[in-house]
């Protein structure tokens, strides 16, 4: 990736900020290759996606969870470096992912005791996470094959994973239909897309579970990493991760991001290391900056724009030795998560904007992931 081409690209990037659709001169398309990635115990097969842009960005999903196996971002000297930590193949995404790059739901992050009520109806969900339930359950979204179609379009290209996750599964009501789409352009955005409808009320909350390192996966801790987080408020949560129902003022606490710090700065003060969730400023329902993440080695930049109210910064303090892609071992902070979703408990949280989604209601989300260097 010659890096004047990469210079190219952000200056169209922050020319064209506002339309997904501007025409780049003299750039090829996007393509999509489709391959096998194995299959499952039952040999229910697997596909991956490679979608490859113009301007040096390569990304493999794969229908299992729908789960972002790799992306490939030059560093500041257009040398190619893979961001998201993962496996090479399959059969450790089936036993001992810490939900890496996946589709988190039917409900992603934690709801208290795995118990919610709907019109007057409590419903028990699965408790996969101490007392509490965690993404979905024992076999959220990220366990499931999606089926996929992949698409071209001159400056973009992607892959659409959809399904139905039926009544009752993991418990929760309401035969749910979901759509996500990852877009891949040429100004070097990953868009990924969501759209849910229902035919009885249940709960909906979605995210996208990549444990990002700028500096390149397996490269060691992410704690020189400096990021920006546009927040006033966050939601303090318990010993258990489950949110006090409170929202705090970020101003004069180790929660403050509002001025791009490197994680590792404060970490100490926050028992447990980051893992809460931050009330993002201005409305959710619109497309809005959340986050900045930057690796002063690389020059890598990562911005993060979502729809969703909150955003949770989750620095990889579980991470416990996991051994990943190559020979590389992934230990605590050698990753983090930035994810775009609503409050953790939610549904016991009235106050707090709503995750129920009825019949005749249309669930919509977008979160826009723009590589960058300086
Ligand atoms: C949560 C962590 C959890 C991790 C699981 C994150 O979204 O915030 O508490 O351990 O997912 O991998």
């Amino acid at each position: 990736m010659m890096r004047s081409t990469l210079v190219l690209a952000v200056a169209l990037m922050v020319l064209g900020a506002c339309s997904h659709r501007q025409t780049m001169p003299d750039l090829d398309p996007v393509t999509v290759q489709k391959s096998s990635f194995g299959a499952l115990a039952d040999g229910t097969p697997v596909e991956q996606y490679i979608v490859t842009n113009a301007v040096g960005v390569r990304l493999r999903v794969m229908t299992y969870g729908g789960t972002l196996i790799a992306l490939e971002v030059p560093d500041r000297d257009g040398k190619s470096g893979d961001v998201v930590l993962g496996f090479d193949t399959l059969e450790p995404y089936l036993t001992k992912s810490p939900y890496f790059g996946c589709i988190t739901g039917r409900y992603c992050n934690r709801i208290a005791n795995g118990r919610f009520e709907l019109d007057g109806k409590t419903h028990q969900l699965a408790t996969n996470n101490g007392p509490h339930h965690l993404h979905g359950g024992a076999k959220g979204f990220d366990k499931r094959v999606w089926k996929a179609l992949s698409f071209t379009d001159g400056d973009e290209g992607g892959v659409r994973f959809s399904r139905l996750s039926p009544n009752g599964e993991e418990n929760y009501p309401g035969n749910l239909h979901t759509t996500v789409t990852y877009t891949l352009d040429n100004r070097n955005r990953l868009r990924v897309t969501y759209d849910a409808f229902t035919d009885q009320a249940t709960l909906v909350n979605l995210t996208h579970h990549s444990y990002f390192n700028l500096a390149g996966e397996g490269s060691g801790s992410i704690l020189e990493h400096e990021l920006t987080l546009l927040a006033a408020r966050y939601t303090p949560a318990d010993a258990t991760l489950i949110t006090t129902g409170e929202e705090a003022a970020v101003a004069g606490t180790p929660f403050d991001f509002n001025a791009a710090t490197a994680i590792g700065a404060r970490i100490a003060q926050v028992e447990g290391g980051y893992d809460h969730n931050w009330v993002v400023d201005g409305d959710h329902g619109k497309l809005r900056p959340h986050a900045e993440l930057y690796d002063p080695k690389s020059g890598r930049a990562l911005h993060i724009a979502s729809t969703e109210p909150c955003v949770q910064f989750y620095a990889g303090n579980f991470l416990d030795g996991v051994a990943g892609k190559g020979e590389h071992v992934y230990a605590k902070n050698h990753g983090l998560c930035l994810e775009p979703q609503h409050a953790p408990d939610s549904p016991n949280k009235a106050d707090w904007p709503s995750t129920i989604l009825r019949p005749g209601e249309r669930y919509r989300s977008e979160t826009v992931f723009t590589f960058s260097t300086r």
